[in-house]
């Protein structure tokens, strides 16, 4: 209970500036609308959406669908409302609840998408709910990274104690395990490599900013202590640019209902 409450109460803090602190790929949700195509889509949900970053991507490349954008934080939700609103679109609706006491109507949608926020979910319990809100041949897409590929990042690799505080991540094997004895499909599983580059400056806003929720784990002290060190493991790192760069990788599950006939 205490840490769920230090969730939310971490989310209310990063919700106004999240966009500006997270890094934002496209890649994903070209793979997505591909996907959908073929089906078509005109109603799904995006769990844990946070400030809308993805919603947007999402709408806008998908001009038939009405998406319901699920969170438990009531300042995620007023940021994702004024995100979509300003980019002049309305085909979405706020819900705010946990995602336990959520209750997506029967046979209802497309699709159902969470980024970067199944860590913070039951996963067996998301996958039920979800897929019984799917209508026949409607997938489920969860975009994450696993705890290895959260090693490899810049933060597992030079930011003291990333790794150990951080224990929440679904291993790729675990996830499958689950999808396999919900009697859902796991129809693919595409992984995403980006190099990235970033200023030493960008990386200590990020950090600052506690853009990653585990940056949230550390006590005071520890934090400012592991900052310093971080700043200097990221310096020795800098290129003739003055930028670090390290290659990122992330994961996304597709996950089909099994047919009801
Ligand atoms: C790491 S953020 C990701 C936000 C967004 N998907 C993105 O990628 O920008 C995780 C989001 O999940 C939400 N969240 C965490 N636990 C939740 C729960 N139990 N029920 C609903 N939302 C939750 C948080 O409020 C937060 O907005």
């Amino acid at each position: 209970m205490a840490k769920a409450t230090h969730m939310q109460d971490h989310f209310a803090q990063v919700a106004e500036h999240y966009r500006n602190v997270r890094t934002t790929d496209e890649a994903p949700i070209h793979y997505i609308c591909q996907r959908l195509a073929e089906r078509g889509c005109t109603r799904a949900a995006d769990v844990g959406c946070g400030a809308g970053r993805y919603d947007l991507l999402l709408l806008q490349k998908m001009p038939e669908l009405h998406l319901l954008c699920i969170d438990r934080s009531v300042e995620m939700l007023r940021h994702l409302t004024e995100h979509l609103r300003e980019a002049g679109v309305d085909r979405f609706e706020p819900v705010q609840t946990g995602v336990d006491e959520l209750r997506l109507k029967d046979n209802s949608l497309d699709a159902v998408f969470t980024f970067n926020a199944i860590h913070h979910f039951d996963f067996p319990a998301f996958i039920r709910n979800a897929s019984r809100a799917l209508r026949t041949r409607g997938q489920i897409f969860i975009y994450t990274r696993t705890p290895e590929q959260n090693a490899k990042s810049v933060w597992g690799q030079y930011f003291p104690g990333f790794l150990d505080k951080e224990q929440r991540l679904y291993s790729q094997d675990q996830m499958r395990t689950w999808v396999e004895a919900s009697g859902c499909v796991l129809s693919n599983v595409e992984t995403f490599q980006f190099t990235r580059r970033a200023t030493v400056a960008r990386l200590l806003q990020q950090a600052h900013a506690r853009h990653y929720s585990t940056l949230s784990l550390y006590e005071t002290q520890e934090f400012a202590e592991a900052l310093q060190t971080f700043e200097r493991n990221i310096q020795s790192q800098c290129n003739s640019s003055d930028a670090v760069v390290w290659d990122d990788e992330n994961v996304l599950l597709v996950i089909e209902s099994q047919p009801s006939n």
